[in-house]
């Protein structure tokens, strides 16, 4: 049964609309800024995000504090029923502190120390800054803390990049005596006998560099973790000053999609909610797919990082400035996009910005308000409805999914995979391999967890993971207690093949689950672009794949569903990837077609103990058969999609539930109008209370939002 979680913040129990308000750009126009909360009821807003980037309008000169702009601006706030998340301005400095404490400002890979500028440019290491951190935010929690507008801390802003400073450098020592204990396990461990790398003292142990090392795997992959380690324990440091005043408050960080440098499940354990900024590029082709699979499995993986709902923090309300092509949202895309953050976990739909600065970078980026100042805009009337749609949803605050079904992916594995000279230095396409699974599940209409190895696994039925390479032996003894339990695994070409230092495993791939996997990897080809190969699948394999199978689809009689549309027997184009593995006790379910390996294993799948293990062993190019390969485990593992339909390319459908009733979104992604058929579940619109059975007509970039009573 899905548990209801409790609101993000007790004083709004609701979906959150509103977004960045920067009024701190607008401090001599009292007109603009009564304007704005007219404009804010106007629009349905309740919360917004306040102070991101105003150290230098809180604290103008050293020591010298000017909260009073703030003090109005909350009361006003409050008076209006609009709350904020208030942050710490911490993602930029003011002027004054970069010139008198120069150790503040970050030193790049190279060694050079940046000049004073942009953002997100200070050491996170540097004593100085911690102070004038701890004088701020205890200041600003001091005074704000119990302010009734308030609804949590927004701690900086998108955390990211790295400091090579000699504190840095010092503090990364510290770090790796801490991980290794002695120069000798990490001289091992960096397999530093290599290109006579040994290190003989810590003092000689760096950071890498481009014109120093960068090559040694294991090193690049602890100076990740180390950055990792620094910016959360700099988060942890504001938090502290945070919390002391008010330890009911939550604080969050706002993170960005599938950020590669930071490893958000570290993070996740640090944040009271997590929150993320997502600038989808809507309209980049006819067919939305690509986007809205991206979108859809960042929205996921952040709902899988607490199990709980998040928060959109920022998305555009119409066309960012910084992506190569601005385009505006069609009518209709502003809707699904929002509803698409919903659907999958979001509590808010929050935007950059409330209104258009008037000057510097951001100045044509879109907001709620533009230039013009008024509300008789087609972006602000798609605000304004959105704000109505939200306002009729309370329910969904605090619901989450049914899942049963994970892939997993591991941050320090994608570092090593991609920092890997191997068998495709042209393009090895890890993420694009992680999304190729997702899209046929998001196709089916089945909801994903995003897991890392540490997570617990045992609730699913279903888990995937694509390309781990580097896998530890303990995740290797995880995955197979999963299948023995009865899970079903599917592991792809390029697992299991080096340890957490990115080391070899030694005695054959795929390393700690060859057993599980019952097959042996012997070699791996790397294709040309231009290469091809195939897999083939044969009828007679796919049926004695169905009667070994594990408790068929429960006794449900979904024949007509997208899991049974699609046959796996038939041929499969392959591309870039191609392992020659040997059988070990698996079954070979598909061959290669073509090369001096025609013939042997591509797809295999190996019964253990109560569940069974599926292995394939090529990139696969066609969508096809990742639709039928995925339809037919998750029938005979009787996972249920949301809608027991097909549904028609492009369209998804995905759920939230509170236990008494469920939440059906159906999002048309596909370019042009669509049609779902519904099953036969009693269904209401869940903003109009229509009831609706049959056909559901979608329009081009439709967005409903049905409800049912809930699905055990
Ligand atoms: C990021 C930042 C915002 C703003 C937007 C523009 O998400 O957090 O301050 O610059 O990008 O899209
Ligand atoms: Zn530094």
């Amino acid at each position: 049964m899905t548990a209801k979680h409790p609101p993000i913040s007790p004083k709004l129990p609701a979906l959150l609309h509103g977004g960045d308000y920067n009024p701190d750009q607008w401090l001599d126009r009292p007109d603009i800024l009564a304007e704005d909360i007219r404009l804010m009821k106007l629009a349905g807003v309740n919360a917004v995000s306040v102070g991101i980037f105003a150290w230098s309008a809180l604290e103008p000169e050293e020591g010298v504090f000017t909260f009073d702009w703030m003090d109005e601006l909350l009361d006003r706030l409050a008076a209006n029923g609009i709350f904020a998340w208030l942050a710490t301005p911490s993602g930029a400095r003011p002027a004054w502190m970069s010139e008198q404490y120069p150790e503040v400002l970050r030193v790049g890979a190279n060694r050079v120390r940046n000049l004073h500028g942009m953002r997100h440019n200070h050491c996170y290491t540097s004593p100085v800054y911690r102070a004038k951190v701890q004088a701020m935010n205890t200041r600003l929690a001091e005074r704000y803390a119990n302010h009734p507008a308030v609804l949590g801390w927004h701690i900086s802003n998108e955390f990211g990049g790295e400091c090579h400073c000699d504190l840095c450098q010092d503090a990364f020592r510290t770090w790796l005596k801490g991980q290794y204990g002695s120069l000798e396990a990490l001289n091992k461990a960096w397999w530093t006998s290599f290109w006579s790398h040994a290190y003989t003292s810590w003092s000689q142990v760096e950071s890498p560099a481009p014109h120093g090392e960068n090559m040694v795997h294991g090193q690049n992959l602890d100076w990740r973790r180390f950055v990792t380690a620094q910016t959360v324990d700099f988060y942890l440091h504001e938090a502290k000053f945070l919390k002391a005043a008010n330890p009911e408050l939550p604080c969050t960080a706002n993170f960005m999609d599938w950020f590669y440098d930071l490893d958000y499940r570290v993070f996740a354990e640090a944040v009271d909610v997590i929150s993320w900024d997502a600038y989808p590029t809507w309209h980049a082709a006819e067919d939305e797919k690509n986007v809205a699979t991206w979108f859809a499995f960042n929205h996921d993986l952040f709902r899988s990082l607490k199990q709980k709902p998040f928060l959109l923090m920022e998305s555009t309300p119409s066309l960012t400035n910084w992506q190569p092509i601005s385009k505006l949202k069609k009518p209709g895309m502003h809707r699904l996009s929002s509803l698409q953050a919903v659907a999958h976990g979001s509590d808010s739909v929050m935007y950059f910005q409330w209104r258009k600065s008037r000057g510097s970078s951001e100045k044509f980026h879109g907001a709620v308000v533009d230039h013009a100042g008024h509300e008789h805009t087609r972006v602000f009337r798609d605000v304004a409805e959105l704000g109505e749609t939200l306002a009729a949803l309370p329910e969904l605050a605090g619901t989450m999914p049914r899942v049963e079904t994970a892939i997993l992916c591991d941050w320090d594995n994608r570092w090593a995979v991609n920092d890997a000279q191997g068998p495709r230095n042209g393009g090895l396409h890890y993420e694009q391999t992680v999304l190729q699974q997702y899209e046929a599940l998001w196709q089916l209409g089945i909801p994903t967890d995003i897991v890392g190895s540490n997570d617990d696994l045992s609730g699913y039925k279903l888990l995937i993971l694509p390309m781990a390479y580097l896998l530890r032996q303990e995740t290797g003894a995880a995955l197979d207690r999963f299948v023995q339990e009865g899970g079903t695994l599917v592991a792809t070409y390029w697992t299991g093949i080096v340890d957490e230092h990115d080391l070899c495993h030694l005695g054959g791939f795929p390393g700690p689950l060859r057993e599980t996997l019952g097959i042996w990897a012997e070699e791996i080809d790397g294709l040309y672009d231009h290469e091809r190969n195939r897999l083939i699948v044969a009828a007679s394999a796919e049926a004695a794949s169905d009667s070994g199978g594990n408790g068929g689809n429960g006794g449900r009689d979904n024949g007509n569903s997208a899991a049974a549309a699609n046959a796996l027997a038939g041929e499969y184009e392959i591309r870039e990837l191609c392992e020659r593995i040997h059988l070990e006790g698996a079954e070979a379910l598909g061959v290669y077609g073509d090369d001096f390996y025609a013939g042997m294993p591509a797809l295999t799948v190996n019964r253990r103990g109560e569940g069974q293990a599926y292995y394939l062993a090529a990139r696969v190019s066609d969508p096809a058969f990742y639709l039928a390969f995925y339809g037919k485990l998750i029938r005979e593992a009787g996972i249920r999609p949301v809608l027991d339909t097909v549904l028609p390319e492009g369209v998804t459908a995905q759920l939230r539930s509170d236990g008494e009733h469920d939440f059906v979104f159906v999002l048309n992604f596909s370019g042009r109008e669509a049609e779902v058929r519904l099953d036969d579940a009693d269904y209401r619109d869940a903003e109009t209370g229509e009831a609706l059975s049959g056909k559901l007509e979608l329009a081009r970039y439709g967005a409903r939002v049905l409800k049912r009573t809930a699905r055990g």
